[in-house]
């Protein structure tokens, strides 16, 4: 069957889109098209090329290598061209078999034939480079370009820590040894990048992938070095002087002993596995792809011979020993229906686009995270919108751009409410980029992360309280502060979903049993902004009750460990607010039991002093003093002997300041007390 005009109309127009996303991707770094979006469209002219070959035109992007050299770096002729690799979407790690059948077929192998060694890798998203080294030297790198000629980086390239300027070299380094491999950032270099953007008020880089092309693309090569730059190494080029090992992995091998990083990920499969230890391997990476600290977009099998590899050759495009699968992209286009805003257990207000669901990085995304309002302001994203959804790895899925184009006349800029929309109160913004709801507890969702944090494991350990339970306690009014998850009772627990008498009973059990608990996490579970595990283990062990705690002055919080401004002023803050004073006193009513950790020897700087209380303290309570001297290694009597080391006076203090003037013992005031608590002060 011939094409028809229609046909042939198509082709041409997927041609010129597929060119106008190649120009965005690879020379001006800022695509509009996602991932899948430019497959969805490669894939159907590939189909219309395949179905009518009169179509095929040697310009079309499925004859050639995408990318053309821009004028501002020299142009690099590769001596041997920098390819391809053929790719396929595999979401099933069926396509193992696919590959390994067609290789067997090129290579002529029956069905007994010996089963063919491949090399599975990772395919790594960043940008392909050339690097060429002589005499063991780095003197130029090169970007792909359009396969033939490309760019020359070397001054950028050149400030990659992790790549060897010269080569290690037990003998004679080769003469020539051009080595490819693909230039990424990482993706926690990435975020610290970003949020020091963020912080500079200035434009965050888009993707890791994005990020890594700009860098490597500047003039000024001081400002590439500022942006953290990673490198992979998969193959070589051009050789002089080099011996080449017989497989694959050989080579990779011998590269990582010239002192290049090579992923380890990478497997041989080997006799009885075949193309099934490639599918296992597709399926191991798919899973741990979050993990890593680099973006992939899928795995790449290579014939593992050099010896075949060379038999089989290459297309005008590609090897054909080699194919990529690629895994569900971490992109997509969607449409925003609404955005809304989410309150989390401090308060934080986060504005979040409810989206047409999309199936992005392997699952369906119908909310993602639009960080916060000034975010969402530079990134103008409205209702009807259509976006580009992000998820990589297991990061939440977020709202990386409006596709400008798409908007239509009647979308309005979103704008910060000022009243939160779960308990009406007033929403502020702090210092911080952050907008907070000030409800504290009042708010359900405050209070439902409350209840989370507290009964965590690592807080009070109660178990049985998850996300559901939690809100079901806080929407029917069962539960409005924390002490309320003391008052609860298998009456009060028997109406709601999916509790029966041995889950109630196991709860009540949990609840009963936290109440004998370390000091530490019960400190910790208040949720204190701030205040960590490491922080509220300090606190515990230097004012050793909650109620020192709650009665500790600024000074007396700056005098515990590792606490700074920021941390004093938060839990200063947190007690100053009426509410949660007395939310936290009614749920000391509960009568807990606290351990206290033994204050370590830094901090038992008290250790045979002993000391008597009179009058008012300024801030502490009486018991909070004892507290704090006690767990400082002193010793609180009630009455005044020549033995006394310390009276500590208040206001009308009564006749044990007179016996300390009559015995010549040392009167301090309550200041003096707190500086003698602080550590390393005697
Ligand atoms: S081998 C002759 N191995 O993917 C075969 N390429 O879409 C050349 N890539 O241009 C490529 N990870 O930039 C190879 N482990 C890997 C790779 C890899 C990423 C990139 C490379 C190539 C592109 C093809």
């Amino acid at each position: 069957m011939l094409a028809t005009s229609e046909n042939f109309e198509r082709a041409t127009q997927l041609r010129l889109l597929l060119q106008k996303a190649d120009r965005e991707y690879y020379e001006l770094d800022s695509p509009t098209l996602a991932d899948n979006e430019y497959d969805a469209l490669f894939r159907e002219l590939v189909a219309l090329e395949h179905n009518f070959p009169e179509l095929v035109s040697s310009d079309s992007p499925t004859q050639r290598v995408s990318g053309q050299a821009s004028a501002t770096f020299a142009p690099v002729r590769h001596a041997i061209p920098m390819l391809s690799i053929r790719t396929e979407t595999d979401s099933t790690s069926a396509g193992a078999s696919v590959f390994d059948a067609r290789v067997r077929r090129e290579l002529g192998l029956d069905a007994d034939a010996p089963l063919v060694e491949y090399l599975a890798e990772l395919k790594f998203d960043g940008l392909a480079i050339s690097l060429r080294y002589e005499n063991g030297r780095l003197v130029r790198a090169a970007t792909r370009g359009d396969g033939e000629t490309g760019e020359d980086v070397t001054a950028n390239v050149r400030t990659i820590s992790e790549l060897p300027q010269r080569l290690k070299a037990d003998g004679v380094a080769p003469r020539v040894l051009e080595v490819r491999g693909e230039i990424y950032m990482r993706r926690s270099a990435f975020l610290a990048y970003n949020a020091k953007q963020v912080a500079a008020e200035k434009t965050p880089l888009t993707n890791p992938r994005n990020g890594a092309a700009g860098s490597l693309r500047q003039l000024d090569p001081a400002i590439t070095a500022e942006r953290p730059l990673s490198i992979f190494v998969y193959g070589i080029g051009e050789t002089h002087g080099f011996t080449m090992p017989a497989t694959q992995s050989g080579l990779m091998d011998a590269l990582a002993s010239f002192g290049f990083p090579v992923e380890s990920s990478r497997r041989v499969s080997l006799g009885a596995d075949g193309p099934q230890g490639l599918a296992q391997f597709h399926a191991d990476i798919l899973v741990e792809r979050a993990k890593f600290d680099f973006d992939i977009d899928g795995v790449v099998y290579k014939v593992n011979s050099i010896a075949l590899q060379r038999e089989m050759g290459f297309s005008s495009r590609e090897p054909r020993w080699a194919v990529a699968h690629k895994y569900p992209p971490e992109e997509a286009r969607t449409v925003v229906d609404a955005i809304e805003v989410q309150v989390g257990r401090t308060g934080a207000v986060t504005p979040v686009a409810r989206l047409r669901p999309v199936f992005v990085g392997g699952v369906t995304v119908s909310n993602a995270t639009l960080h916060n309002f000034s975010e969402l302001a530079r990134k103008d994203v409205r209702v009807g919108d259509t976006v580009i959804v992000r998820r990589a790895g297991d990061v939440i899925p977020e709202v990386l751009r409006v596709v400008i184009e798409s908007r239509s006349e009647h979308t309005v800029a979103f704008t910060m409410p000022l009243h939160c929309p779960h308990c009406n109160s007033d929403i502020k913004r702090d210092e911080e980029v952050v907008a907070r709801c000030t409800g504290g507890m009042v708010c359900p969702p405050q209070l439902q992360g409350e209840i989370l944090h507290f009964v965590h494991r690592r807080a009070m350990n109660i178990e049985g309280i998850g996300d559901k339970l939690a809100a079901q306690l806080v929407d029917s009014k069962r539960v409005r502060e924390l002490a309320d998850l003391y008052r609860l009772d298998a009456a009060t627990l028997a109406g709601l979903d999916r509790m029966g008498e041995k889950t109630i009973s196991n709860l009540l059990g949990e609840i009963e049993k936290s109440k004998r608990v370390d000091l530490r996490r019960f400190i910790y579970g208040l949720g204190i902004r701030h205040v960590g595990e490491v922080t509220a283990k300090s606190l515990a062990q230097r004012f050793g009750s909650v109620e020192a705690l709650i009665a500790a002055n600024k000074e007396a919080l700056l005098a515990v460990n590792d606490i700074g401004e920021t941390v004093a002023d938060s839990i200063i803050d947190f007690f100053a607010n009426d509410a949660n004073k007395a939310a936290v006193l009614r749920l000391l009513e509960n009568g807990f039991t606290f351990a206290v950790d033994m204050a370590p020897a830094t901090t038992a700087q008290l250790a045979g002093k002993t000391f008597v209380l009179t009058g008012t303290l300024p801030t502490l309570t009486r018991d909070a003093a004892k507290a704090m001297i006690e767990n400082a290694g002193g010793k609180v009597s009630g009455s005044v002997s020549k033995k006394t080391s310390y009276v500590v006076a208040g206001s009308d203090a009564g006749s044990k300041l007179t016996d300390a003037q009559t015995l010549g013992v040392d009167v301090i005031d309550e200041a003096e007390l707190q500086s003698l608590l602080a550590p390393n002060s005697v």
